[in-house]
């Protein structure tokens, strides 16, 4: 059995660890007000149902304030908290999940309007960024239910959450994973269809949504990173302790 003692993080792991939280928040907040700049500036503001193309604008902005930063918050909550209290830990977990939900909701709320209202309705649900985005909402939101249900219900024994754990952080990651590709798909086809014949001259807009996409793929390998180390994780609690080694 690998014991927690001797996977504990040595004062510079923790150093390290410390440096690459603080690099995911400015990296995710870059992240934030680059598409905030993309929108206002290059492309005409925002604007709510009035102006179904300023509309549009809001999707990209809530997609990664929603399922990239919120929802890599949510997952980091777990090790950068790991030494307090495990119940307000779970409640600022599912509050930082729950945010994402509603910024994830209104930013598509927003894109089925900007397609819906035009004076010329687009078709929805066409595009491989849409499948696979719906598709990432969707189990974003089951993932929220069975995690409420199962780690903060009271009347659920440490042995079903114990068992539960593991497909609840695999599905946690991968879900990530889902979302980044699906904003990387969505940054392509907004930069190719806004600047039809630009883009290919390279001009400030297109180095913009290059880096923003490049920005996306770095803060979620550095939160899959820190998921993954083993030091980082958090120490089981006594009960845990003792179900474990009645387990064995
Ligand atoms: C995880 C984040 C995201 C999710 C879940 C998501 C989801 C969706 C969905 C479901 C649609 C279809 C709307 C309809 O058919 O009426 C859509 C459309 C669209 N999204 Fe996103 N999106 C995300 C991020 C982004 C980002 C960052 C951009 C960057 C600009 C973007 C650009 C677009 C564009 C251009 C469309 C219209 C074309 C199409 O339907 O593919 N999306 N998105």
């Amino acid at each position: 059995m690998e014991s927690f003692e001797s996977h504990q993080a040595s004062s510079s792991e923790m150093r390290a660890f410390t440096w690459l939280v603080l690099l995911v928040q400015l990296l995710g907040l870059s992240g934030v007000i680059m598409v905030a700049v993309w929108m206002g500036h290059f492309r005409g503001g925002f604007a709510w149902q009035s102006n179904p193309d300023l509309e549009f604008n809001y999707h990209p902005l809530f997609m990664v304030i929603g399922m990239i930063f919120l929802y890599g918050d949510a997952i980091l909550a777990y090790r950068v908290f790991r030494n307090d209290n495990k119940l307000y830990i779970k409640i600022l977990h599912a509050c930082l999940h729950v945010s994402a939900l509603i910024f994830a909701s209104v930013g598509l709320k927003a894109v089925f309007d900007s397609h819906n209202l035009a004076k010329d309705p687009k078709p929805n649900l066409y595009s491989l960024h849409s499948w696979l985005g719906l598709t990432t909402v969707i189990l974003f939101s089951s993932q929220w239910v069975i995690g409420f249900v199962s780690f903060l219900w009271p009347k659920v024994g440490m042995g079903l959450r114990r068992r539960l754990m593991p497909y609840h952080v695999f599905f946690g990651v991968a879900i990530l994973c889902f979302a980044c590709a699906t904003c990387l798909m969505g940054i392509t086809e907004k930069a190719i269809w806004s600047m039809p014949k630009d883009y290919s001259k390279k001009p400030a807009e297109g180095i913009l949504a290059n880096c923003l996409g490049l920005i996306l793929v770095a803060v979620v390998t550095l939160i899959v990173y820190l998921v993954s180390r083993f030091e980082y994780k958090r120490p089981p609690s006594p009960e845990e302790e003792h179900l474990q080694i009645s387990d064995e």
